[in-house]
């Protein structure tokens, strides 16, 4: 197995594959990514589920609150809005949106971490398995869309994504999205002091990729420097209300795999995308 020095998704490779960057297309990306992550959902909630909370919304291992950030908007103005929750895992984010009056729907491409969600709560949070890229929904269904890690992190067609995400969008919605902070892709994804060291080019797009012994890959994540991601922002059709890099409170002491307090007190985790879908021009056919 070679270093784990490109996946930035806070575990372990699987014993039986190797980690290497190479191309990989959005076909080949999202098998592999379901996979992953029917596979290691049980992992993944057993690790981090506490500190995710059954019923908060957090953007990210620094611990920022949507209580608190409001990035979505006024809590109190969530009540009634229709919301759709991309890379939902368990829902944690859709149970807190709904207890603030709103109406979420959480959607995901893996069933294992869906069911996570029923597990939860017994299908209080309407769940949605579908590939982010393809969202099964009329356009213009939703007032709001969010992700905190989900799918924009591991898909080739960041672009696709942000149409589709628009598309279902009513105009004037807003899309906030989290994925790691892109300079993290220059540092080797350990949380001690080997992860302050740039081990690779900020440049370097090449995805990474863990592969089985056939060469098929069973988990892949994407890289975009920060203005890859404005481009994608605005060729999704959004304008870009804000970038949020949340700063790591003296509260969290947890490590999140290669998140920890003594890298976030230097270097940036997390990137938060705040984006507007522009009101139509009055009588405008809508795009
Ligand atoms: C890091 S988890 C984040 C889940 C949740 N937001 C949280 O904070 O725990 C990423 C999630 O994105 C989902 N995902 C990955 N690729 C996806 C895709 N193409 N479409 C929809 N969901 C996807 C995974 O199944 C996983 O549940």
């Amino acid at each position: 197995m070679e270093a784990d020095q490109g996946r930035q998704g806070g575990s372990s490779v699987d014993d039986e594959s190797t980690a290497t960057r190479r191309d990989a297309g959005t076909t080949e990306s999202s098998r592999a990514n379901r996979g992953w992550w029917d596979r290691n959902a049980d992992d993944y909630q057993v690790e981090h589920g506490t500190f995710l909370g059954d019923d908060r919304f957090v953007w990210g291992p620094e611990g920022l609150d949507e209580v608190e950030a409001e990035l979505l908007g006024p809590v109190e103005a969530l009540a009634g809005k229709d919301v759709l929750e991309i890379g939902a895992g368990a829902a944690q984010c859709s149970r807190w949106l709904a207890a603030q009056g709103a109406r979420p729907v959480a959607l995901d491409l893996s069933h294992r971490q869906l069911q996570h969600a029923m597990r939860i709560d017994g299908g209080k949070v309407p769940l949605v398995e579908a590939d982010a890229g393809a969202l099964p929904f009329k356009d213009a269904s939703f007032d709001l869309a969010c992700s905190a890690y989900g799918a924009l992190p591991f898909i080739a067609d960041s672009v696709g994504v942000l149409r589709e995400v628009r598309r279902v969008l009513r105009p004037g919605g807003r899309f906030v999205f989290s994925v790691t902070h892109p300079i993290r892709w220059a540092f080797p994804d350990e949380p001690g002091p080997e992860g302050l060291s740039v081990s690779g080019s900020y440049f370097d797009r090449t995805p990474y990729v863990e592969q089985d012994e056939e060469g098929r890959a069973v988990y892949v994540e994407h890289h975009r420097t920060v203005g890859d991601r404005v481009r994608d922002v605005v060729a999704g059709g959004f304008r870009l209300v804000d970038l949020v890099e949340p700063q790591w409170p003296a509260w969290n002491t947890q490590e999140w795999g290669g998140w920890s307090p003594l890298r976030g007190n230097l270097i940036p985790g997390t990137a938060i995308f705040v984006c507007e879908r522009d009101a139509d021009p009055a009588g405008g056919a809508g795009d």
